[in-house]
């Protein structure tokens, strides 16, 4: 039996602005995991698919054109050269919250991919893999900007701009993340496209606010590589950012109200991540805050609440 993990993430600062060509920094979160293992059947069963988070069981050769997992497969067997299907059985898991800004799909499939490639011991290098779960993006996002299967693929921290080569990130010192969980769904292409209609009617005033987003992004990762004397610096350039989400009109209720519920208790910064409207919201604390910070989320209506540490790269 083949088994094949990948790392949820979270969008540190730059989201929206990164798919109108502005940098971006994401890092991979350890603690969230999409599994994919992969075993092989009895001659005569084809290729079935068992995703019980999903609710599907299922034969490859019975999917539908769209279905996101057979395109994953598809995709990554042709870019082995694999023609015929295996006799085999796949099956998915995830702790990756779906469709709430933390890179359930991205990770699903990149797993998914990593997993077929073993199996046939064909191993696809971080970028190749980034490029198929890419393909598959597409299809679900819209316009993706492409950081989520990257950073994913990689399992690193990432600067990233749209069509670029990957610059990995210095993380000098670990920060220290509370996720809080708003519980409502948005899809990604739905925010996508709302801020997309905005900026054909006001381009110039949308690229102003996509360059503003780019500078906070740059300073931060200046902070970010500062370390421990940068967090604070890091904390105040989240909460620029999440001003610049609201004036783009991606916020909500539900995160304004996490926000702010995570500065009362003590964090360095808080801000949406991914593409907002729901979905998660990430505080910056000191270590020895977050039990603290994670409680105010909780009692401000966050459905599920993650402390996660970034790691440390140098
Ligand atoms: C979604 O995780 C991040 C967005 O910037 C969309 C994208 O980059 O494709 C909102």
């Amino acid at each position: 039996m083949i088994e094949a993990t990948a790392p949820g993430k979270i969008i540190l600062f730059g989201e929206h602005a990164v798919v109108y060509g502005r940098p971006a920094i994401a890092v991979p979160v350890a603690d969230l995991q999409a599994k994919a293992t992969l075993s092989p059947a009895d001659p005569g069963t084809g290729f079935r698919i068992i995703a019980p988070d999903l609710g599907r069981d299922y034969s490859l050769a019975q999917a539908g054109p769209d279905d996101p997992l057979a395109v994953i497969v598809q995709a990554t067997l042709r870019r082995l050269g694999q023609a015929d299907l295996p006799e085999a059985t796949l099956h998915i898991s995830s702790t990756i919250p779906l469709g709430r800004g933390l890179g359930s799909g991205a990770a699903i499939s990149t797993a998914i991919t990593r997993a077929i490639a073993q199996f046939f011991n064909q191993p696809l290098a971080p970028t190749e893999i980034s490029a198929l779960v890419f393909e598959v993006e597409k299809l679900y996002h819209g316009t993706p900007s492409g950081i989520d299967n990257t950073v994913v693929a990689f399992a690193q921290p990432v600067y990233f701009i749209k069509g670029r080569p990957i610059q990995r990130m210095r993380v000098s010192q670990p920060l220290t993340l509370v996720v809080g969980d708003t519980g409502v769904v948005a899809p990604t292409h739905t925010v996508v496209g709302d801020l997309r209609r905005r900026w054909q009617a006001e381009p110039e005033r949308y690229e102003g606010y996509f360059d503003e987003v780019g500078a906070i992004v740059n300073q931060a990762r200046a902070a970010i590589e500062q370390g421990n004397l940068g967090q604070m610096a890091i904390g105040e350039l989240m909460n620029e950012n999440q001003e610049l989400l609201e004036t783009l009109g991606v916020s909500s209720p539900a995160l304004d109200r996490l926000i702010e519920a995570a500065r009362e208790a003590g964090a360095l910064g808080a801000k949406l991540s991914g593409a907002g409207w729901g979905g998660n919201m990430i505080a910056l604390a000191w270590p020895d805050q977050a039990a603290a910070i994670a409680q105010a989320l909780t009692e401000a209506g966050a459905v599920q609440v993650i402390t996660t540490q970034t790691a440390k790269n140098q």
